[in-house]
């Protein structure tokens, strides 16, 4: 079965810490490791696309001082990720709210995903300050915008829809891929915390107990064989 999309929420860094009895930064600082390792494998697997959860529209709601932790272990990622990127032929691509992140975060994200623009492997797409109910009202604004919706009225009731889902697809910052295959939740909770709402219209959904910081391309690879044993039917028979 083909895998063109591949989208994780990357739980469980703080229980991870805490169980050692450390800080939750100690957990953010490991995961940051196995984004890294992660990211490799699904581009020697010539999975196309990979999106990961890193920031939320909603984790601004954490202290201060773990928000801050984690806005700079960005900064340092893209900062000393590129060698990574270029040498595995990567394709680096920020999703979400660009303009509520800091001008620093900013301008290091334009350079990253400027320079590995016409890498043609594996595509990344990290969400940062990103929620599906943000990017959903964003791509709306831009077809009121564009008069999309008057176009739409003046078609018949079944083409206006279809216009409209067309359109919305076409707008949302995952717009060359609309649809996720896969998603994978670590960390043993069970929900979609306003991650890719409308692209997992279809998605098989896998969630692992797993802490993020322990979870590994073993796993993963068990994760990939069980997908393509699924009978997908997108609500047909
Ligand atoms: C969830 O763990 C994780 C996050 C909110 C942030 C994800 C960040 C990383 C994996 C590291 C940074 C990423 C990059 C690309 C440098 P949690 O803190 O909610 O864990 P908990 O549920 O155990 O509290």
């Amino acid at each position: 079965m083909i895998l063109q999309h591949l989208a994780i929420i990357m739980d469980g860094n703080g229980r991870w810490a805490s169980a050692k009895g450390k800080n939750r930064t100690f957990g953010h600082r490991q995961g940051a490791k196995v984004v890294r390792e992660i990211t490799q494998y699904c581009a020697g697997q010539h999975i196309k696309y990979l999106t990961l959860y890193a920031f939320s529209t909603e984790n601004w709601l954490r202290p201060k001082q773990e928000v801050e932790f984690l806005m700079k272990l960005l900064e340092h990622y893209l900062q000393s990720e590129l060698e990574v990127y270029q040498r595995n032929n990567i394709r680096f691509v920020v999703i979400g709210d660009i303009e509520g992140l800091s001008k620093k975060l900013q301008k290091l994200i334009r350079a990253m995903q400027d320079a590995t623009a016409h890498n043609t492997g594996l595509t990344q797409f990290l969400a940062l300050n990103y929620g599906a109910k943000n990017e959903i009202a964003r791509s709306v604004l831009s077809l009121y915008d564009r008069g999309v919706f008057e176009q739409a009225k003046s078609l018949k009731r079944e083409q206006s829809i279809d216009y409209v889902i067309k359109n919305i697809e076409n707008t949302l910052d995952t717009r060359e891929v609309s649809a996720v295959d896969l998603l994978i939740r670590t960390g043993g909770e069970m929900r979609l915390s306003n991650f890719l709402l409308w692209q997992c219209a279809y998605a098989e959904l896998f969630f692992t107990p797993t802490l993020w910081p322990d979870f590994g391309t073993k796993e993963l690879e068990g994760i990939l064989q069980r997908f393509a044993q699924r009978n997908r039917r997108f609500g047909g028979l």
